[in-house]
Parts: C-alpha cells; sequence; structure tokens
C-alpha cells in the first residue's frame, strides 16, 4: 500500500469495564458479543429482523433483505411509521410524561419537553406542512439552530413522508443554494436565528439571500428564536407560531414503506460537488436504535447527550431518529461549548445529571488546551459512559477524557462511522469490550468489515489498506440522491459487490480496528469533512484568483487545518488585505469552517507533466517543510524551491 496510510502508532495500555458496568450491561462479556456477531454475519436476517421487531410496524415485511449489490432493500413490503417510533409509542409504554429533551439555551434558559408535549408539537407541525401543501416525498430544506424545533420539524417530515433535507447551520447562503437546487426542495423551515458565542446567526437571513437564487421555494416557515423584527416576505414567509396556532394537535401517523425516503444529507467528496446522501426508513432506524441501545447502552434512567449539531449525520442519527427511537432522557444545548466560558459543558452535565456524553476529539482537544480548572471545579460523577466521533482521537486526548471527565471509571465508547453509514459500525461495546486508546475497536453486529489490499487481498495485522464492508446493513445510504452512477464510482467500484469507506486502516493482533484517515482528498477539520477541491472552487471563483491547492496540516485542536496555495491573475499585486479577503470569501461561500488557516501566494504550482497539481508534495511541503519522495514527474523543479522560501517566511 502507499506510505501515506502506513500507522505508526503502538498503543499498548488496555481498559476493560469494570465488573459492576459489565453486570448492568446489555451486552456483559466478550463470548456474548461473539456470538451474537457471529449469528449476525451468518445469518443477517435473523439478527436484524428480531431487532426490527422491537420497534412498531403497521405492516410486518415478508424478506428481510433484498441485496442486489450495490442496492439493498430492508424489511421489503414492511410498512412504518418512523415519528411514530420515536415519539408515539412512547404514550402507551409508560414513558408519556418522561422528559424527552430537556434543552438549553446558549443565554442560559432551560426548556423541558415530555414525549406527551412532544407528540403534541409535532402533530401540530405535521399539520402545518400539510396545510402548507408539504406533500409525501416533497423535499424540505431545515436550517436551524440547535433548538428543539429543529427535531421537531424534522420528525413532523417524517410524520408525513416528506423527505427532509438538514443544513447545518454555520453554513452560508451559497451552500444552502446548491443543496436546495440539488434536492428541489419546495419549502425552508428556518429561525430569525439562533445564539451563538454570545451573538446571533442570521439564519434567516441567509435564507433570503439564498432565495433570490433559488426562486423555486414556495413557502418558508420562521420559527420566532430570537423576536427581532425581521424581513418576512408576504405570500412566502410565514411564523411557525402563527400557522401552528391555526391548525389542530392532532394527527395520525400513517405508515410508509420500509424504503420510503427519510433523509437527504449532504456531505463531502472529492469532487466540488457535494454529494446528497439518501437514507430510507425502517433500515435506518433499526440501525440507529439498535447501535444506541447496545452501544450507548441506554438504560430508562439515563440522561443522555450527544453535543453535534443536527445539521451533521450525528445529529441525525444520535439526536433525533436512535435516542427517541428508545425513549430516552436528553440534553439538547443551543451553543458554543466555550460560552461564556470553557466550562459551559460540564456545567450542564452537572445541572441535568448527564449520564452518557458523547462529543468529538476536537472538542477533546480545545477543552485539554483551555485547562484542567474547567472540569476539576464541577461534579461530573453522575457520568457513567463516555463517547467519541469524527475522527481518530489521540490517544493522549483519549487519557484525558478518561481520566478527567470519566474519572477513571467511564467506559469510552470511540465510535467510527460515517454519513453514509448512517449509524455506529465500528465501535467497543461499554460492557465487554477491552479499549486501548486510540482504536474504535471491533465491528458491530451485523458489520462485517475488513481491510483490504490493492489486490483485494486481505491485510494481516498492522498492515494498512482500505476499509471495506463486505455486506450490506441496515442503516447503509441507498444512494447519492439524483447519481446512481456517483453512487456506483464512489463506493462499489474498488472490490466487487463491497462498500468501501475511503478511510486507511489497520487493525491489530487482537482485530480491533486503527483508522488512520481519509484516502481522497477530503480534509477532517474539527471532525467535518470538508472537500479539498470545494475550497479550491471557492477560491478560483474569486476574482483575483488564477489557480489554488488546497491541503490539510496536522492542527492541535482541529485535527486538520486548512492550507491554500493560490496563484493570482496577472495583474494582481498579492497582500495581507487580499489574504484576508479571499479567507472571508470562502467564509461567504462556503462556512466559517472552511476558511483557509493559511493563505500562501505562490507565482505557480508543484505540476506533473501532464498539468496536474501534485498535492501530495504540498502535503508534505507544510507538514514536514521538505520534500523526501519521488519528485521525477513534476514538471518544474524551481517551484518547490520558491514555495520552501515562502513558507518559511
Ligand atoms: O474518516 C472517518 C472519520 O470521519 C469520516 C466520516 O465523516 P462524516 O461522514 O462527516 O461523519 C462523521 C460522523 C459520523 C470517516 O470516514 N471518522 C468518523 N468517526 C471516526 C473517524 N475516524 C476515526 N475514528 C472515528 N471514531
Amino acid at each position: 500500500m502507499s506510505d501515506n496510510i502506513e500507522s505508526h502508532l503502538s498503543e499498548n495500555r488496555v481498559f476493560k469495564p469494570s465488573k459492576e458496568f459489565s453486570k448492568n450491561a446489555r451486552i456483559k462479556s466478550m463470548a456474548q458479543y461473539k456470538r451474537m456477531h457471529k449469528e449476525s454475519i451468518e445469518k443477517p436476517g435473523v439478527f436484524w429482523a428480531r431487532e426490527a421487531k422491537e420497534l412498531t410496524w403497521q405492516k410486518k415485511w415478508t424478506k428481510p433483505l433484498d441485496w442486489k449489490a450495490p442496492y439493498a432493500k430492508w424489511f421489503v413490503g414492511g410498512k412504518l411509521n418512523v415519528c411514530e417510533n420515536c415519539v408515539d409509542r412512547h404514550l402507551t409504554n409508560g414513558r408519556a410524561n418522561k422528559a424527552a429533551i430537556i434543552w438549553e439555551g446558549e443565554p442560559g434558559e432551560s426548556r423541558n419537553l415530555t414525549y406527551r408535549q412532544l407528540h403534541r408539537e409535532v402533530c401540530q407541525f405535521a399539520n402545518v406542512l400539510l396545510a402548507q401543501g408539504i406533500k409525501s416525498k416533497d423535499r424540505v430544506l431545515i436550517y436551524m439552530p440547535m433548538v428543539p424545533e429543529a427535531v421537531i420539524a424534522m420528525l413532523a417530515c417524517a410524520r408525513i413522508g416528506a423527505v427532509h433535507s438538514v443544513v447545518f447551520g454555520g453554513f452560508s447562503a451559497e451552500s444552502i443554494v446548491d443543496r436546495l437546487s440539488d434536492c428541489k426542495a419546495k419549502a425552508v423551515v428556518t429561525a430569525d436565528g439562533g445564539y451563538r458565542r454570545g451573538g446571533v446567526v442570521p439564519l434567516k437571513a441567509n435564507v433570503d439571500e439564498a432565495l433570490k437564487k433559488y426562486k423555486a421555494v414556495d413557502t418558508v416557515i420562521v420559527h420566532q428564536r430570537i423576536g427581532d423584527k425581521i424581513p418576512m416576505k408576504r405570500g412566502r414567509d410565514v411564523y411557525w407560531h402563527d400557522e401552528a396556532a391555526k391548525v389542530s394537535a392532532k394527527h395520525e401517523a400513517k405508515a410508509f414503506d420500509s424504503e420510503h425516503p427519510l433523509f437527504i444529507l449532504y456531505t463531502s467528496g472529492s469532487t466540488g460537488k457535494p454529494k446528497g446522501i439518501l437514507h430510507t426508513s425502517g433500515g435506518y432506524l433499526t440501525s440507529t436504535y439498535s447501535t444506541c441501545k447496545y452501544i450507548f447502552d441506554m438504560q430508562d434512567d439515563d440522561v443522555y447527550w450527544c453535543t453535534a449539531d443536527v445539521g451533521w449525520v450525528t445529529g441525525h442519527s444520535y439526536i433525533t431518529y436512535g435516542p427517541l427511537a428508545n425513549g430516552v432522557t436528553q440534553v439538547m444545548y443551543e451553543g458554543a461549548p466555550n460560552h461564556p466560558d470553557f466550562g459551559r459543558f460540564w456545567d450542564i452535565v452537572e445541572k441535568y445529571s448527564v449520564t452518557i456524553f458523547y462529543t468529538a476529539p476536537t472538542a477533546i482537544r480545545a477543552f485539554i488546551k483551555a485547562g484542567d480548572q474547567f472540569p476539576d471545579s464541577r461534579d461530573l460523577s453522575s457520568l457513567r459512559l463516555l463517547g467519541t466521533v469524527g475522527e481518530p482521537i489521540n490517544p493522549e486526548a483519549w487519557m484525558w477524557y478518561h481520566e478527567k471527565i470519566g474519572g477513571g471509571r467511564c467506559p469510552i465508547v470511540d465510535t467510527w462511522w460515517q454519513t453514509e453509514t448512517g449509524a455506529i459500525m465500528i465501535s467497543p461495546l461499554p460492557g465487554c469490550t477491552p479499549t486501548k486508546p486510540g482504536t474504535a475497536t471491533l465491528p458491530f453486529f451485523g458489520v462485517d468489515a475488513a481491510i483490504l489490499d490493492e489486490t483485494g487481498e486481505e491485510c494481516g495485522p498492522n498492515e494498512g489498506g482500505k476499509l471495506v464492508i463486505r455486506k450490506p446493513w441496515p442503516s447503509m445510504l441507498r444512494s447519492i440522491y439524483g447519481d446512481k452512477k456517483r453512487y456506483r464510482d464512489t463506493y462499489w467500484n474498488d472490490y466487487t459487490g463491497m462498500y468501501t469507506a475511503g478511510d486507511g486502516a489497520r487493525t491489530d493482533k487482537q482485530g480491533n480496528f486503527w483508522i488512520v484517515g481519509r484516502l481522497d482528498d477530503v480534509l477532517n477539520v474539527s471532525g467535518h469533512r470538508l472537500g479539498t477541491a470545494e475550497v479550491e472552487s471557492a477560491l478560483v471563483e474569486h476574482k483575483a484568483v488564477a489557480e489554488s491547492a488546497v491541503v490539510g496540516r496536522p492542527h492541535e485542536i482541529k485535527g486538520q487545518g486548512v492550507v491554500a496555495f493560490v496563484t493570482v491573475k496577472g495583474n494582481v499585486k498579492t497582500s495581507d488585505a487580499l489574504a484576508k479577503e479571499l479567507r472571508n470569501h470562502v467564509g461567504k461561500v462556503i462556512g466559517a469552517i472552511a476558511k483557509p488557516d493559511e493563505i500562501h501566494f505562490t507565482p505557480s504550482l508543484p505540476k506533473t507533466r501532464s498539468g496536474k497539481i501534485m498535492r501530495r508534495l504540498l502535503k508534505e511541503l507544510v507538514a514536514t517543510g521538505g520534500i523526501s519522495g519521488n519528485i521525477t514527474t513534476l514538471e518544474d523543479y524551481s517551484v518547490i524551491a520558491d514555495l520552501q522560501k515562502n513558507l518559511k517566511k
């Protein structure tokens, strides 16, 4: 395999769950895990049918799986309502008056929604959507702050069979335009704003700007979070509360086919155009339900908190669908982790006695940097289980998380998965799996993960290769919305009948999976997948820019930082002011997370004789300051010397 996916970590610290944790957990021993995993791989239909049966189906399926690679249908012929499973069924199983969502706004206010109250709100909003003419399979774009209404809007769409596409509130107006036009959305649900780091994010204003370019949206429903007077376009924009007052709070959940589309979520790939990952209903819900049950070991008295934004897949699967299908109580927080200071998360853990806490390595690194005084001065003794997601966790960050946040007693589930996989694929089970800092350990039930070399042979222990999933699983993506060819080319082209994740990885002697990172031109910035090509397109769009190449550089907090090399047009003068302008331009086109940390102006970029930019060289140059590999294909050697000089400045 190529040298860029070699891994040099060797980690020998092993942490086993305590006897007490194992005793109360659903999966109590490795023998039990191995038995169930074997069954789930040999007889996936039997295993998954048993899981799916714990949900409410209005019509039972005739066959668990129909697999014609690369297209899967799960629970064929079955009918269910995803929203009914997340909300209604808890009204009759003793959870009606249990808190579903405990919400805290960034300014400090708190709101509690029981399952019964959530049901009322969701039914009412489903009726609002229907009154606005939204029908089954219509696409609804949701662009919201982290408020319960975001979850309510998602559930209401699911309830009436509409397909939601949530766009992260940190994305720009132009990103909304791309997504709106790709999925051809009919309506937008947004808010007048949301609080973030003490300021207001102008969500509605961004929607207004986007809708100047994409005009096929008939309805914009605006949740009033801030309360300031904002422009409302007559005939198009309506307030959520005004419309809710006009409709009933009764709505009966109709059943939809198990393969009915549930949502489209955009994620970055190696080309400039984001991919609309399509997920459907029965299989997705079964996997998210089941992973919450076994991996987070959700129990009825847990208070669970996932710090992700609903705009990412983690928010879809582990705020909205999985936890609510399990009937758990969860905390939802609107704002930034460091507002007013880095103690905010720990205040929330203490205040609501959070028991299960799920966050990202980038947040953990930021907390480490902020100092131990923040967690040390809070009572975190309610915590019993910790999780991470989004990127490999550095062993030292794992240790800090274990000791400082988990008090040395909480198992850590390092969960590997993707927007495409819909649910967690590789992770410890907290009651049985011995964990080592830095590995996501073993495949979940039904997940046939392997590491293959270029020829399709399985790699031996500690040999780096490509991570693949050899069998279909219920929450797998069904396609890239509107682009079956790209779906097949991106995920199913490397090895016949197998899903390629795009990650490099290795296993150790115990079979633990160590994820090394992306193999394609995709950066992982603060756990967000960002295509280098997207950032390059944004830069080239600027009138001063002739050409650009974007690469990642290891970054202490963000995991990877964005470094842009830019060649300007003939008569343009480079300056710090231009660099600043370009950074802001990228922020405007994509969103603040994509702003380059560094911009280097250069008279030319290193290219092959055939004119391809050699990003590999740039990557090495920014990481090490030099070039070690083969540069015989480089067209003009002097470019490298110039760049080196430039970087030293
Ligand atoms: O590279 C892997 C990394 O994040 C990618 C998926 O990104 P996205 O679709 O945005 O979803 C993130 C949340 C599920 C993967 O291809 N990744 C995710 N979790 C881990 C990880 N890398 C290592 N360890 C993880 N636990």
